[in-house]
């Protein structure tokens, strides 16, 4: 059932290195804020390929964030080892966090040695609910991708993981490989302080198009994030933003 949803903050940029620079600057403002009023800042990483200039733009850029007060979560994972390639924790590692100073200790990567996705998933969960002792996470910052499907951490289209109300992380099989994966539930994702979503590239303009149309809709996982109740900034270059109408950011 497709519900209705609130207009979106979208920004769009030229290319993707604009966009990077620019996102990563509102996340380093909004870590310093989350630390300098309540003493930390958690946040949630995206995975996949696009997030990895904003990661590195962080790393380059943004000395001034006090690094050692930032706890580090993943919101999906490959169910890989975490020095597999494909492994969303080792592109964060080698973007970010080998570059900043932050205490090992503050990095909770998905424990994807477990043998069997679903004790991983308990497990994770697990590690949050010591994090954060409210009904869901409340993360400071939630970062997002979507995919050329449509879907969103590792919520895909016709995943049962989709209808979780209870659960903050659960496994899910992804269509592509790796197949295994392991993912925070919408409701997880959803309380967050603030949501960034990062797009970038022509092969994800239709979804886009889809993620920002007028109603949620399951086929798109992405959509439903708009019916979260954390504000949401949808971050976008001019290809993926191309069938939307937005003035182009500088
Ligand atoms: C993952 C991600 C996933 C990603 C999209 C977009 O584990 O793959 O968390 O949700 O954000 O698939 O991936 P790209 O940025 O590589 O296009």
């Amino acid at each position: 059932m497709a519900a209705p949803v609130m207009a979106a903050d979208l920004r769009v940029f030229a290319d993707p290195r604009a966009l990077a620079a620019a996102a990563a600057r509102e996340v380093a403002q909004l870590l310093t804020t989350a630390v300098r009023e309540h003493g930390s800042a958690s946040i949630a990483l995206a995975g996949g390929r696009t997030p990895r200039d904003l990661y590195r733009c962080l790393a380059i850029d943004h000395h001034d964030v006090a690094w050692d007060r930032v706890l580090f979560y993943w919101g999906d994972e490959r169910h890989v080892p975490h020095d597999d390639d494909r492994s969303n924790y080792r592109m964060a590692r080698e973007a970010l966090l080998d570059h900043v100073p932050v205490p090992p200790e503050h990095v909770h990567p998905m424990p994807t040695a477990l043998g069997e996705p679903s004790e991983a998933a308990a497990q994770y969960e697990r590690t949050l609910r010591s994090r954060f002792d409210t009904k869901w996470p409340r993360f400071d910052l939630v970062l997002l991708g979507i995919g050329d499907d449509g879907h969103t951490a590792s919520l895909f289209a016709g995943s049962p993981a989709l209808e979780e109300a209870t659960r903050w992380v659960v496994a899910a099989t992804a269509p592509v490989a790796p197949h295994g994966r392991l993912t925070l539930t919408l409701p997880a994702l959803a309380h967050a302080t603030m949501i960034f979503v990062v797009v970038a590239g022509d092969s994800k303009a239709d979804a886009l198009r889809s993620a920002l149309g007028d109603r949620a809709d399951p086929r798109c996982p992405a959509s439903l994030i708009r019916t979260a109740p954390a504000p949401i900034v949808w971050w976008a270059d001019a290809r993926a933003a191309a069938h939307l109408t937005a003035r182009i950011s500088r």
